[in-house]
């Protein structure tokens, strides 16, 4: 019966987690997976999670089947957390949610909802895009082709070349865009460039598809929805697919949702109905406790401000790893370019290193990447960054990363003499003191050789904190 059935080969970022969980070596180092870490290298439980799951335990209520849209609490919380709670869509009832078994679950019930009632579009990702999303939306029949993004030599954006291609896309055809926090780039379009894209993707009637897995680990909860809110502001017809998978630290929970912010309420609702009926003949309803933890820490008074402090430290010791790598591979590489790790956003950025150049890493030097030279940040901690670091530059030929080989740029100009960062280097707005004055003692010294990066400014407050913060000896 089954003779025919071929192998399969593995998923790169599982088949690397199960190497490096057999790896005997005890300084290894897991930079594969886009799973947070914190400074001890723990996967960590976040207090306000563990209260919520305190309540839910002590309630001790029944466990039905949830409805196939899932619980209503997580799904309004999770409505309002996507576009704000007073966003004209969600009064008007022109947003369908539903929960999902995490917003893989999310992206793939949207991806068979669109094969059937957009049967003729294709679906067009960012080169490069996260390795799932072209084989789950092939595996609902579509065709996959992609979009100008990553710019090898700057390690940047092609945003000219990616609108051009958008422009020449066929009407009805459906564009899988990163919110905030590329995987596996860390290059996203910045509040300018969302502007200047939603035009092309009105005028030429695409379908915008949004993969929002990150939210609150690039500047800030806000700050990172920005593109859905323009989307919906602009009133066009969209997916988002988001996860609380790396926000809540809940990856096994499986913790997600998909949204579709439509045209009306009565296209939502029949949109709804199909996203229910997609829904009952793939896993026909979600679990009950992803729904409970998602719906008590979004919805709770107390729990909400814990989450979201507790969302800004992972985002900050994220940057501090960014910084520290920074500084550590700009000392050990004079002239390269690696201005890169602090303009990317989020726990990953792309190294341009090669796929032997990550085996002799793995092999060497038991630093794993996963074979793209994508970097999670998130797995370095003040421990293991300097010895990555020296991993990563020990042989010439490995610093090749990201391909710039040119003279650093004159970084003296527009560099506060004070901080000696750029005024346009981007922190996280919501960045706590306490992190910042972490971070600016542990680079203070190589702040200098920080290259301006586009996008938001620090904020002159933060610039006053990092003036008075005591310099290293
Ligand atoms: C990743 O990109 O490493 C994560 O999103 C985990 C996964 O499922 O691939």
């Amino acid at each position: 019966m089954f003779e025919h059935v071929q192998p399969y080969a593995g998923d790169p970022i599982f088949a690397l987690v199960d190497a490096y969980n057999a790896d005997p070596r005890p300084a290894k180092v897991n930079l594969s997976i886009g799973i947070y870490f914190d400074e001890q290298g723990r996967l960590p439980v976040l207090p306000s999670v563990q209260l919520a799951e305190a309540r839910i335990l002590a309630a001790a209520g029944p466990k039905p089947y949830l409805p196939m849209e899932g619980d209503a609490a997580c799904r309004a919380e999770v409505a309002k957390l996507l576009l704000g709670a007073d966003h004209p869509a969600i009064a008007a009832g022109r947003v369908a949610t539903i929960q999902t078994v995490g917003s893989s679950g999310g992206l793939k019930v949207g991806a068979d909802f669109l094969k059937t009632w957009l049967p003729d579009a294709a679906v067009w990702v960012s080169d490069p895009t996260w390795d799932n999303h072209r084989s789950m939306f092939e595996g609902s029949g579509f065709q996959v082709h992609s979009y100008p993004y990553f710019d090898s030599a700057s390690g940047g954006l092609r945003f000219d070349a990616m609108l051009e291609t958008l422009r020449g896309l066929p009407k009805r055809s459906i564009v899988l865009l990163h919110a905030c926090c590329h995987n596996p780039t860390g290059v996203d379009l910045s509040a300018a460039q969302w502007d200047a894209l939603i035009p092309v993707l009105r005028d030429r009637e695409l379908l915008p598809y949004l993969d929002l897995a990150y939210q609150g680990f690039g500047d800030g909860i806000t700050e990172d929805a920005y593109s859905v809110r323009a989307l919906a502001d602009a009133g066009l017809t969209f997916f988002v697919a988001n996860s609380f998978s790396k926000s809540m630290s809940v990856y096994g929970e499986r913790c997600g949702a998909l949204s579709a912010v439509c045209a009306s309420a009565a296209e939502a609702e029949r949109v709804m109905g199909q996203l229910r009926f997609t829904v009952r003949r793939i896993y026909s309803s979600p679990a009950i406790h992803a729904g409970k933890i998602v719906a008590h820490v979004l919805g709770d008074a107390d729990l909400r401000p814990m989450w979201e402090a507790e969302l800004a430290s992972m985002r900050d010791r994220i940057l501090a790893m960014r910084l520290a790598l920074h500084a550590r591979l700009a000392a050990l590489l004079p002239g390269r370019d690696v201005g890169y790790l602090l303009s990317q956003r989020g726990m990953f950025s792309y190294t341009g290193l090669s796929g032997a150049q990550v085996d002799a890493l793995r092999e060497q030097h038991a630093v794993y990447l996963i074979r793209s030279g994508r970097v999670c940040i998130a797995g370095l901690n003040s421990a293991n960054v300097g010895r990555t670091a020296e991993a990563i530059a020990v042989d010439r030929n490995l610093a090749r990363i990201s391909g710039v080989s040119s003279p650093m740029k004159d970084l003296s100009s527009g560099v506060s003499p004070a901080t000696g960062l750029s005024a346009t280097t981007r922190m996280p707005k919501g960045a706590s003191s306490t992190a910042l004055a972490r971070v600016a003692v542990m680079t203070q010294p190589l702040l200098a050789l920080y290259q301006p990066s586009r996008g938001r400014g620090l904020t002159p407050a933060v610039l006053a904190m990092l003036s008075t913060t005591p310099r290293m000896p």
